[in-house]
């Protein structure tokens, strides 16, 4: 039976490669609504012969593209992306999930009521669809622990000394992957591979603790389970987001792959352990990972910093300032046990921390008129 589609972020790198795929499987998929937030010119280019909808989602306006749809692409970034998660598994539907960031901060309760909604959640990230298809492949019961991969992004190999000026254009150049600002920016930061851990730590139950996080250069390595019987099991591809959105799609069939396949063939395969000082969420994850604000704390501070960092408002190095001085205030506070408390939670730190910048921003104008600190 041909499954009906829906895709949050339609115009986006996750949205039109999601498009592509859809587009080479005819007989399987029929896509059915499509949203984006300003791009009226794509969007209406992208649905011809299905509902549309241009602007910021509301409940309703999500509900209302859910409802004819099988499946829900969500491809919107940041915290915007946990509404579209939250109303797909409470209608049932298959949630294929690209938006990271609902997985980590509240992944274990959608997971709980996707359960009783018999909804289901399939990752499209590569790290996390990696560590799904080594699971489907070698059992659940048999992985002890984990590890992703990080290419190390566009400053790989540079000092704190050499990232104080570096722009939002070099930020956004990643060597291995195209895609979005806010994605862009977090995998240069290396905060992207700490949501990453707690989305695959929530989506398959793998303690935080066991697992970690290691510099592949080669990207070809996506991610990997070791076993309790010692083993340790690879999942190798080229780097391509039409791969783990196939999967995704087509699970639990695996129909063979339409595109030219680059086969892998790397002589050398690196791991290295991540500069923790130059790249300091990698610190914060070794410090912070069992305390279960972090992730929350990470991902509501973080918003706020990129955002200011794309607008040229802050430099590389006051992301991890700004959200250094947040954590500090805020993973200490008692923690949230319902998916409303994890909201409520997001939007007092979000507050808080737009009030202290709102202060900052007018202290740092006296600072620079008196020839100070930039820093926030
Ligand atoms: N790109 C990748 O390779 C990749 C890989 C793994 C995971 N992901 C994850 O997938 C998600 C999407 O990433 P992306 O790279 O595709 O982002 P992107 O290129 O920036 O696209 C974002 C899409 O969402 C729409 N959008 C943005 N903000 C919105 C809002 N507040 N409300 C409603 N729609 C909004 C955009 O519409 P407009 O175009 O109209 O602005 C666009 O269609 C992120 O969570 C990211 O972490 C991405």
């Amino acid at each position: 039976m041909i499954k009906k589609i829906a895709i949050f972020g339609s115009t986006g790198s996750i949205g039109t490669q999601s498009l592509e795929v859809l587009r080479t499987f005819p007989d399987k998929f029929e896509v059915v609504a499509l949203s984006a937030l300003q791009n009226a010119e794509l969007l209406e280019k992208q649905a011809t012969n299905c509902r549309s909808q241009l602007g910021p989602l509301d409940k309703k306006t999500i509900n209302s593209l859910i409802a004819p749809a099988d499946y829900v692409i969500n491809a919107v970034p940041g915290f915007e992306g946990l509404l579209v998660s939250l109303q797909t598994v409470k209608a049932g539907k298959v949630l294929l999930a690209a938006n990271k960031e609902s997985l980590a901060i509240a992944g274990r309760h959608l997971c709980m009521i996707a359960k009783k909604t018999g909804a289901q959640i399939r990752p499209l990230d590569s790290e996390a669809s990696a560590i799904w298809q080594l699971i489907f492949d070698h059992g659940r019961e048999n992985v002890a622990s984990a590890t992703l991969t990080c290419s190390g992004g566009p400053f790989f190999g540079k000092k704190s000394e050499d990232l104080k000026f570096v722009t939002a254009k070099d930020a956004l150049a990643h060597p291995t992957w195209q895609m979005g600002p806010k994605v862009s920016i977090d995998s240069a930061t290396l905060i992207n591979k700490i949501l990453e851990a707690y989305e695959v730590s929530n989506l398959f139950d793998i303690p935080i603790t066991k697992i970690q996080i290691v510099i592949h250069r080669q990207s070809v390595v996506h991610s990997m389970i070791h076993t309790y019987s010692g083993a340790t099991k690879m999942h190798i591809t080229q780097c391509d987001m039409r791969l783990p959105i196939s999967y995704a799609l087509n699970y639990p069939e695996q129909p063979s792959c339409p595109w030219q396949i680059k086969r892998t063939r790397k002589s050398e395969l690196s791991f290295d352990t991540p500069d923790a000082e130059t790249f300091r969420p990698i610190k914060w994850f070794a410090m912070h990972k069992g305390n279960p604000i972090f992730p929350i704390a990470l991902n509501a501070l973080n918003d706020i910093a990129v955002s200011r960092f794309l607008s040229g408002k802050i430099g590389f190095l006051d992301i991890y300032d700004f959200i250094e001085n947040g954590l500090q205030k805020w993973l200490y506070t008692q923690p949230p046990n319902t998916l409303e408390e994890i909201i409520s939670l997001h939007h007092r730190i979000q507050h808080s921390r737009l009030e202290g910048v709102r202060s900052s921003d007018y202290q740092n104008r006296e600072a620079n008129a008196t020839g100070g600190s930039n820093l926030l």
